[in-house]
Order: C-alpha cells, then structure tokens, then sequence
C-alpha cells in the first residue's frame, strides 16, 4: 500500500468562538480540537502530518510538541481551501504518495470513517475520493453534483449554487484523500473567479474528472461525525458526543459509570475493570486507574496514577499524585502536585499534601497539611497537625522516621527530622530533630486559676 500523508487545515481565525486562542487550540473531551482529526489520520495510517496554521503558529507548535512527526505550515493570509493546502505541501517530504485532507475543527471525525475514505480511495484509482453526507438541512455545505448516472462532477460551494444546485442534500464534509501527484500539478491552477473571490479547493473535483483521473465520493454513515465546530455551543456538543463514545468504551471495558452522562473523563484516562465511578467526577489528563477502585461523587484527578483498590472519597481533588494500592482518600481531602502514598496509606478528610510521600500504612485521618515532608510506614499523623515548611522565602523539609506517632495540634518547623519510634506529644512545636524511640513535648504548663469565672461574669 501507498504511503499516507495528511494536511489538516487550520489556518481560520475562527472569529464566532470570540476568544483570543485560536478555535483548533480549544480543548474538547481533554485536549485540542485538532488533535482528534489528528488521532483519525493516524488510525487511518498515515505517517507524515502537517498542519496549516495562520495564526499564533507558535503556539500551536508548543501545544503540539509532543506530537510525533508533526510538522506545522504556515498560510499567512487566508486565500480559501485551495491556497492552504498549496501552503502545505512543500512540508510534505517527497516520500507520500496519497494525502488525506482534514479540517481541523472537525473533532467527531473518526479514524474507523476515515480509514473507509482511504480504502475507498485505493481501491477506485482515481485521483480525488471525497467524504460527503446527507443532510435535512445542507445550507452552507457545498453541494456534491452527479450526473445522470451518479458520478460525481464537481462541487458547488453554498454561494455560487444555483436553486437546483442548492436543492441537493448530498454535502462536502471538507474531507478528503487525493494522490498527490495529481494534487502538486494542479494545485496552482485554481482560480478565485467565485462569490468569495477564494481559491477553493473544491475546484479540484471538477478538474480530475475533466482530466480523466476521477472523483468517487464515500458518503459518511453517521453525518454527525463531520459536525465541524465553530462557536462555543457547537464545542459543548461536540465535547459531549466524545465523553459519550469516551464512557461508552470504557463501560464496555469493564468500568462501572453510576451516571454516564454526569462523568467527565478526557480522551487519554485509562481505567482498569470493576472499577466504579459515581457521579460528577471530572477525570482528566494523563490519568491511569488500577482495578477495583470506587471514586465517589465530585471527585477531580488530574495527571495521577492510581493502583488496584483506591477509594477516593467524595469532593477530593487530586492532582500530579501516585497512589500504590488500597490507599484511602478523602472526603474532601486535596492531594496536590508531588503526593506519593504507599500501599494502603489513609489521607482522611480536610487534609492536604503537597511534595509529601507516605510510606505504607502510614495515616493522616483529619485536618492536617503536609508540605514537603517524608514520612515512613506506619506512622499516625494526629488531628491538626502542620509541617510548616515555608519560611517566607524558601520551603524546607521535615523527614519522619517509621512507626512514628504524632498527637494532635502539633506543628514541624522545618527543617527537621523525627527519629523512627519517636512520640511527639499533642499540642508540641517541633523545633529541634527528634531522636529515634524518644518522646518530645513542649507544652505551656497549664495552670488552673479556681473559681476565675465566677468572679469574672458579670452579676
Ligand atoms: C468548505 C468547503 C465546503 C464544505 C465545507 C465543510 C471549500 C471551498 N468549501 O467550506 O465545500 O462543505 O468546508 O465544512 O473548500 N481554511 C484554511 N485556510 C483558508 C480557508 C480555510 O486553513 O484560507 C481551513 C479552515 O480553518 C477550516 C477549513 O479550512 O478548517 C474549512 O474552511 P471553511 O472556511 O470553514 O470552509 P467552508 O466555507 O465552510
Ligand atoms: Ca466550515
């Protein structure tokens, strides 16, 4: 087989979204909305991938970094369809022989549909195989002309179609696989003598067909899947139609949605079986879920590892955290950037990490920050309890040794360390290293004034 390459165009403004970001830098379902037609050109084979931009291409080039063999094109001014896909080519390498054309706000497109475009392609020999759908309402599309028996002539864009001509609901989805020999000999040879005064690429239709090279047309079984985006309403829907086929795989994998339709899960989650997850949780990012875990309601994890077994109570936010296996969490607990919890460690309710690894067993059940701090197996991380680890200028470290056991309202001024088997008495200020299996206190002696209230209340 031939090799594939693809042009996404993306070069619009995209001036309904209102926004100061480009429209294909918009996330839908978890990440831009020209990576989708980007993920489909993949599936569908090909290898070289070049993107038209025409505005703020550097920062599409930095969001789409981690793209492999992407190259970005730039058409500096929007001259139509035609003119950008001129703009593209020169960043193809010479090795490709067939392109799939795409759009770059048409996030619904999938690999499967556009696979069917390329096999179509390759098995008719023609030069042009466009994507087209039926619609109730074809207004704005171009409209896919057929002669007496059925073969495609040429396509009429909204503007410039006759009442006859606008009549017919066979549309253009903008989608295309062309042979690029065909595509560099005429692509300068479009004009812009229509409505719009564009370069349509369009035009190429009626050219291969004049040329003898031939245009066959894939009609598309879901019209959904061509729904381009172009305001804010449209990336709602889209985004929901993704989430569904996003739960719908992973229900079919073995993951229990209570409330599909109120769970938020991007594109790259991956979640193990039996798993169960309640609703309005927003799962997001390069997240991965073990088995058998139970995520109850309003629960966030951003960019965390989770193993087999891990309950995260209702209202936790979790974000850039690794959790081992049968960890506890929540409700209400915030694990941020740098958490690491060991098997079967219990984070309770109103607590807070950030940069604070626990080793096995280890708990904090209540009320509690943990800033930058090491913390063994085992140990009790009473009610209350604060590293305090920001000095107003740099943040410092406190390390507590296994089987420690901290009391309630205790404070660690870091920089310090807690000796293994050390007990830190409630309401202490650790100011001074603990050594291991000793106690440390510090406490105000308490001192009872008799019968003070009496006469303090007022008669
Ligand atoms: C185009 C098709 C139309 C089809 C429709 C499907 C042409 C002439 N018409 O029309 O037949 O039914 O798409 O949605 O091709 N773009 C550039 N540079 C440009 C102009 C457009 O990169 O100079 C990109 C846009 O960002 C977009 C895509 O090309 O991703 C389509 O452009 P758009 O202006 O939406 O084309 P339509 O007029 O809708
Ligand atoms: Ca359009």
């Amino acid at each position: 087989m031939s090799k594939t390459a693809a042009l996404i165009l993306a070069a619009g403004k995209g001036t309904r979204m209102k926004s100061d970001r480009i429209k294909v830098l918009h996330e839908v379902a978890g990440q831009p909305m020209v990576c989708w037609p980007l993920n489909a050109a993949r599936e569908a084979g090909a290898e070289e991938l070049v993107v038209v931009v025409g505005h703020q291409a550097e920062q599409v080039r930095e969001r789409l970094n981690d793209e492999a063999g992407l190259r970005i094109a730039l058409q500096a001014e929007q001259l139509g369809t035609g003119h950008a896909v001129a703009c593209g080519l020169p960043a193809l390498s010479g090795n490709s022989t067939t392109v799939l054309i795409l759009c770059g706000d048409t996030p619904l497109l999938t690999g499967a549909t556009l696979q069917r475009l390329a096999d179509a392609h390759d098995a008719s020999k023609v030069a042009v195989t466009v994507l087209t759908a039926r619609l109730a309402d074809p207004f704005g599309y171009g409209r896919i002309v057929r002669d007496s028996t059925g073969k495609v002539q040429r396509i009429v864009e909204q503007k410039d179609a006759t009442p006859e001509e606008a009549a017919i609901s066979e549309v253009n989805s903008g989608i295309y696989c062309m042979e690029l020999d065909f595509l560099r000999a005429h692509i300068d040879n479009l004009g812009s003598d229509n409505a719009q005064n564009e370069y349509y690429l369009t035009d190429l239709v009626a050219i291969a067909v004049a040329e003898q090279r031939g245009c066959v047309a894939v009609i598309a079984d879901d019209a959904q899947e061509i729904m381009g985006v172009n305001d804010r309403v449209q990336l709602s829907q889209a985004g929901r139609l993704l989430r569904e086929r996003i739960n719908i795989r992973l229900m079919q994998g073995g993951v229990t949605l209570i409330d599909p339709e109120r769970t938020y899960i991007d594109a790259g989650v991956v979640i193990g079986t039996d798993t169960e997850i309640w609703p309005g949780c927003v799962l997001r990012g390069k997240t991965v879920i073990g088995k058998g875990c139970l995520l109850e309601s309003n629960v966030q994890v951003c960019d965390c590892t989770l193993g087999d077994h891990v309950h995260l109570k209702s209202g936790s936010v979790l974000a850039e955290a690794v959790l081992q296996h049968e960890v506890a969490v929540g409700p209400m607990a915030h694990l941020r950037p740098g958490t690491v919890l060991h098997d079967q460690v219990k984070i309770g309710n109103f607590v807070e990490t950030k940069k604070a690894v626990l080793g096995a067993g280890s708990k904090a059940s209540h009320l509690t920050y943990l800033g930058d701090a090491e913390i063994g197996q085992e140990v009790n991380v009473g009610c209350g309890t604060i590293t305090c680890n920001y000095d107003g200028v740099n943040k410092h470290k406190t390390v507590i040794g296994d089987n420690v056991f901290v009391g309630s309202d205790v404070q660690l001024v870091a920089p310090v360390t807690v000796g293994r088997g050390a007990l830190i008495a409630a309401g202490t200020t650790v100011t001074q290293d603990v050594p291991p299996d000793s106690l440390a206190i510090s406490r105000t002696p308490q001192v009872n004034k008799e019968g003070w209230c009496l006469r303090k209340k007022p008669c």
